[in-house]
């Protein structure tokens, strides 16, 4: 089945309805690095980001104009030096840094007003509001450079951008801000993202670039960073791109400073920002410090908790006995949710190849940690999980937590439903109900 029909396209909408409610009325700040903003995939950006708007999210887009502003300097023959990753602004690379940035302001207030019928934006009328929101102080003179026109954020004006997003406009900051004396000063767009979400209490900063992708060692992308796991990877200056160091260092900084999720996307993927919002999986990098919580493969030292949590189920018979030499030989299957070194929560996996099926067993979450959406969260990892592995369904066996499992997507089905290999298994003194969900 492709994946455009109208029942994929209704799963689809149906399953990103929890997405919407979560964001709806939240503060987004959006970066576009100034690389994307000549790309191919801009205005399919800006229809995203429209579509966001509609959807009551209250959005502020910064972007760059790193190398709109180098191509107008290279024209007008001024030779831009840097020094500590800054351009050093003098009078004439002002203007050009003026016109540069101003051609893009009045880029994106074009494509904002797109409207055309049979287009995503038809009926859209969105309003984009840009102006004097950053406020900026000179960088000043550091070992015996003058940085002359380059700039710092020193203040976001806060409730002006509020009265804009309470009138339903979408705001537009550039990488210039004003100074009280009346300057101008080209500043990072990267600061003036991470710091406006800062001041906002943003509940999201979503940082778009061009292969703005970070992977390990392997070349697997890493999918979820601590502040501090970030702090490292920049102190150990991995990135050949400095594009990825600087935005890498705002979502660290964002992140640090109670921004909930600063969010590396990369724009070449087609829908990543809808991908990143309205998925389970995403697409992107978060750095989030909710990660003294960890969704991850069990270990063999995790037997230890896994048993204190499980235990207490088995005994009322909400879950099947499993001796711990059973966990320990098949700790490979189990997922766990740690927090703070302890094992709150866990599920396993019995995959059966032939049959391109799983079984989700041993689902449990610690008392204390229960309806904070951790078995959701789980259950999702393991999904991920039964997908790399080729998997097109799971199925469970339960006979207390039906209707959670149906909440979760699983429906009803017989025990002919199971693969032959676990039929032959199945405990009819039990009794259990078979749920399946296809993947
Ligand atoms: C089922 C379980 C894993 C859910 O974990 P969780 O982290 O609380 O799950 P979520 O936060 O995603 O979902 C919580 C919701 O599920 C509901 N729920 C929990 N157990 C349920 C059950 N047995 N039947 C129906 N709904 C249930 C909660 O009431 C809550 O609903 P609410 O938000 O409307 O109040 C957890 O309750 C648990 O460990 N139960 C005991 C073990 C178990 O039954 N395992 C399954 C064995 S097959």
């Amino acid at each position: 089945m492709s994946s455009t029909t109208p029942d994929n396209q209704v799963h689809w909408f149906r399953h990103s309805s929890p997405y919407i409610n979560a964001h709806r009325g939240r503060t987004f700040v959006v970066m576009l690095a100034g690389e994307l903003l000549d790309g191919p995939r801009l205005a399919t950006l800006i229809h995203d980001l429209a579509l966001l708007n509609s959807l009551g999210i209250k959005l502020v887009l910064v972007h760059g104009a790193r190398p709109q502003i180098s191509a107008r300097l290279k024209d007008a023959g001024i030779e831009s030096t840097f020094e500590q990753h800054m351009r050093i602004t003098d009078a004439p690379a002002l203007d050009g840094v003026m016109a540069a940035v101003g051609a893009l302001r009045l880029k994106l207030e074009g494509l904002f007003s797109m409207g055309l019928a049979n287009s995503p934006m038809h009926n859209a009328s969105i309003r984009l509001v840009s102006g004097n929101f950053v406020v900026a102080k000179p960088v000043g003179v550091r070992n015996g450079f003058d940085y002359q026109h380059t700039g710092e954020v020193r203040r976001i004006d806060v409730d002006a951008i509020r009265q804009q997003h309470n009138a339903g406009n979408v705001v537009l900051l550039s990488p210039v801000g004003c100074s009280p004396t009346g300057e101008l000063f080209n500043v990072n767009a990267e600061e003036v993202a991470s710091t406006a979400a800062i001041a906002l209490g943003a509940d999201k900063l979503i940082l778009m670039g061009n292969d703005l992708r970070l992977n390990d060692g392997s070349d697997n992308q890493l999918r979820e960073l601590s502040p501090q796991e970030a702090g490292k990877l920049l102190a150990e200056d991995l990135f050949q791109d400095s594009n990825i160091d600087r935005q890498l260092t705002a979502a660290c900084h964002a992140a640090s400073n109670g921004v909930g999720r600063a969010h590396l996307l990369d724009a070449n993927v087609d829908g990543a920002l809808i991908k990143e919002l309205f998925t389970r999986d995403g697409c992107g990098t978060l750095v989030t410090r909710e990660t003294y919580e960890t969704v991850r493969g069990a270990r063999i030292e995790d037997v230890g908790g896994i048993l204190e949590l499980i235990e207490p189920l088995e005994a009322d018979g909400t879950l099947v006995r499993r001796s711990r030499e059973l966990l320990e030989t098949e700790i490979h299957r189990f997922a766990i949710t740690e927090r703070d070194g302890m094992v709150i929560a866990c599920a396993a996996l019995y995959p059966f190849p032939d049959d391109k099926t799983g079984e989700l067993a041993c689902v449990a979450v610690h008392p204390s940690y229960r309806k904070g959406e951790r078995g959701a969260q789980l259950l999702g990892y393991v999904e991920r999980r039964a997908r790399e592995q080729g998997l097109n369904s799971l199925f469970v066996l339960t006979t207390l937590t039906a209707h959670w499992f149906q909440q979760q997507g699983f429906e009803a089905a017989g025990v002919d439903a199971l693969p032959g290999a676990r039929q032959s298994l199945y405990n009819w003194q039990r009794n259990s109900k078979v749920f399946v969900k296809p993947l």
